[in-house]
């Protein structure tokens, strides 16, 4: 809720007028997201807002926010490939038990949807291209391993309790509020803030790995269909949230510097840094979103350059 993603679905439902009701630990969120949500929406808008400083690893603290809930959008966990390397007990309570607590609130509380964040990361090593929701390989890290448990628990709820859910496998999600800071930050808003400060930025390995990076607000708009989609066929399943579109992260680091160049005509020239591979990193990733599309009616607005120019505004206005 006080993350990245869910400080923008917060800001989205709330700007639709819905009830909210938010928890959190403050563990990788910030209280500033939530100030910068209440700044964005109108006074009776916020006043929808209630948000409970607690953690998903507490069940009861789980009950407590889902009581009298119609739709769930579970963002919570811990995110980072390199993170769950250096702490995989850590990523396997907030990420599995956490999300087991949740799941089981959703359903002891009668919640009508559970729409939760899978990830890309579930294609594991599987070469193929693009990545189709079905043909899955095995996980490269700790994180994804966490993320395919939940895929796992979301179809055991199904089938032994008949409790509905959808799984969005985000696919390099970016934009406006996404953190920059601290050691496990994603590459965006790091390339943004380092070149902002005239910092070194780094690439690591050759710079051809490639991404489908996708705008924030193709991910809100994916979360809402998720929620409110009625055909049957459409739940129990899971979705890839992306762009459909590949971009190598050389090309990335020169769509971003060109924009930040705008305003610090500095770093028009800068290079990038190249260092080591990163264990537990796929070379490539590219998402085939015709179900999506087509069982969700997802038809995402902004490509990677759109959503560059949205985050670029947001970087420079805010850092
Ligand atoms: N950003 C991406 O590109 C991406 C890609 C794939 C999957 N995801 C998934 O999307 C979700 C949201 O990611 P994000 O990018 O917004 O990350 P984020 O770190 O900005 O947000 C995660 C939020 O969860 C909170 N949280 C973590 N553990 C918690 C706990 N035990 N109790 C309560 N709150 C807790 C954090 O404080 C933070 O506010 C995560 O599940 C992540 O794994 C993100």
């Amino acid at each position: 809720m006080a993350g990245f993603i869910g400080s923008n679905l917060l800001e989205t439902l709330l700007k639709l007028d819905q009830k909210v009701v938010g928890i959190d630990n403050f563990s990788t969120g910030h209280p500033y997201n939530l100030d910068a949500v209440q700044s964005r929406v109108s006074t009776e808008q916020w006043q929808g807002f209630s948000f409970s400083n607690q953690d998903i690893r507490d069940a009861d603290a789980c009950l407590q926010v889902c009581k009298g809930v119609e739709y769930v959008l579970h963002q919570a966990a811990l995110g980072s490939v390199p993170r769950s390397i250096e702490e995989p007990l850590m990523t396997n309570a907030n990420n599995i038990t956490g999300f087991l607590n949740m799941l089981v609130a959703a359903k002891d509380s009668g919640v009508k949807r559970f729409v939760y964040a899978a990830s890309s990361s579930t294609y594991g090593d599987h070469p193929g291209l693009p990545k189709q929701e079905d043909i899955t390989g095995n996980p490269l890290s700790p994180y994804a391993v966490t993320k395919l448990v939940n895929e796992l628990y979301a179809s055991v709820f199904m089938k032994t309790y008949g409790f509905k859910s959808i799984g969005l496998r985000y696919f390099n999600i970016f934009g406006r509020r996404q953190d920059p800071e601290g050691a496990y930050a994603a590459v965006i808003p790091k390339w943004f803030d380092a070149l902002i400060k005239g910092e070194d930025t780094f690439i690591n390995g050759d710079g051809e790995t490639s991404r489908d990076f996708c705008y924030i607000d193709n991910c809100v708009q994916a979360n809402l269909l998720a929620a409110t989609v009625t055909d049957e066929l459409a739940t129990d399943q899971v979705y890839n949230v992306a762009f459909g579109q590949r971009t190598t992260l050389n090309e990335l680091y020169r769509m971003i510097r060109e924009r930040v160049a705008v305003e610090h005509p500095g770093c028009a020239n800068v290079e990038p840094v190249y260092r080591d591979f990163r264990a537990g990193d796929v070379r490539h990733s590219l998402a085939d979103i015709s179900k999506s599309e087509k069982l969700l009616g997802y038809a995402p607005e902004y490509s990677v350059s759109a959503g560059l120019d949205e985050a670029a505004k947001w970087y420079l206005e805010n850092r």
